[in-house]
């Protein structure tokens, strides 16, 4: 790191050409500091340096493997390689000004996650960040406390392991493709196995399954223990009894911050009749008892 420092004028200053963001010495210090804990056997080779007066490009290529945490990413054993260009501007030998053709979340396609803000469709003037006045967290409590959903539970398969927790951030995105989503906080245990796998479950859970949501809602070690399951075709644990169930492929993983929103496209689907649990502010109701308007 201090070697850095002294190849870069005081005033250095770093340009991405994707996002346009600026960044300083310490951020750059700080993201090759993440990327080397995430990866810990991280190669750097200078492919190229191109030099003419005061202006230089250096092409290089990094080579590792990530078996560590990397910005809130579970290791993915995935062995990742990755291109950049810089282009510096030189004063006085040392680096003023660079524009980089690589920014972070270029590794963290490599490792299948993509940021919200990097969608293409968001209109440039809105992104998740771009919350002025972000409104009171008590006021988001009461205002989802309106919205009434199901439960489900997530699943996946860990190995010889099966996981799960309740969930009623599920939505289903489009028919056509059969595409669904469901938003998941990293500190979940259930997390880093969902993360790595290719393949999940999602059960809508029924009134006689109230138990059921109290285990999955739990930090419990043994979630399965006291539920029957089966298997679907690629290995998610489906819940014996549920009003719905279905397996689905990941296909995207959007990090929002605390939580990821996993995109899936559903591969099987088993629906049986039992009536479907309601939640809304803290409680669950019968959806049998409801008055048609
Ligand atoms: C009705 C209900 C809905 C929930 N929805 C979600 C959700 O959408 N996403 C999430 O990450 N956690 C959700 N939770 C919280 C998790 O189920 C809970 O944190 C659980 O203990 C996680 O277990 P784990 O850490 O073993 O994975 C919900 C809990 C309940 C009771």
């Amino acid at each position: 790191m201090g070697a850095l420092a002294s190849i870069v004028t005081p005033e250095y200053v770093r340009v991405s050409r994707s996002s346009g963001n600026s960044s300083t010495l310490a951020d750059l210090q700080g993201e090759i500091t993440a990327i080397r804990s995430g990866f810990p056997d991280l190669v750097t080779t200078i492919d190229a340096v191109v030099v003419e007066g005061d202006q230089a490009a250096i092409f290089w290529t990094s080579t590792g493997t990530h078996t560590e945490n990397f910005l809130g990413v579970p290791p993915t054993n995935r062995r990742v390689q990755t291109r950049g260009c810089n282009h510096a501007n030189l004063v006085g030998g040392r680096i003023a000004r660079e524009e980089v053709t690589w920014d972070g979340s270029e590794l963290l396609h490599s490792l299948g996650v993509r940021h919200l803000s990097d969608t293409p469709s968001t209109p440039p003037e809105v992104t998740v960040e771009d919350f002025s006045g972000d409104p009171d967290p008590q006021v988001m409590k009461t205002f989802n406390r309106q919205f009434i959903t199901g439960v489900t539970v997530v699943t996946t398969q860990d190995g010889d392991t099966p996981r799960g927790l309740a969930v009623n951030s599920y939505a289903s995105v489009s028919l056509e493709p059969p595409l669904v989503m469901v938003c998941i906080q990293k500190t979940s245990s259930t997390y880093p196995a969902l993360f790595a796998a290719t393949h999940l479950g999602i059960n809508i859970l029924g009134t006689n399954q109230r138990e059921t949501i109290a285990t999955f809602a739990s930090k419990t070690p043994d979630k399965f223990a006291e539920v029957d399951w089966h298997a679907a075709p690629n290995g998610s644990p489906l819940i014996d009894g549920s009003p719905a169930s279905l397996e689905a492929e990941i296909r995207e993983r959007f990090q929002a911050k605390t939580h990821t929103v996993f995109i899936c496209r559903v591969r099987h689907a088993e629906v049986v009749e039992a009536s479907p649990i309601i939640y809304k502010a803290g409680r669950f109701y019968d959806s049998d008892d409801l008055t048609q308007l």
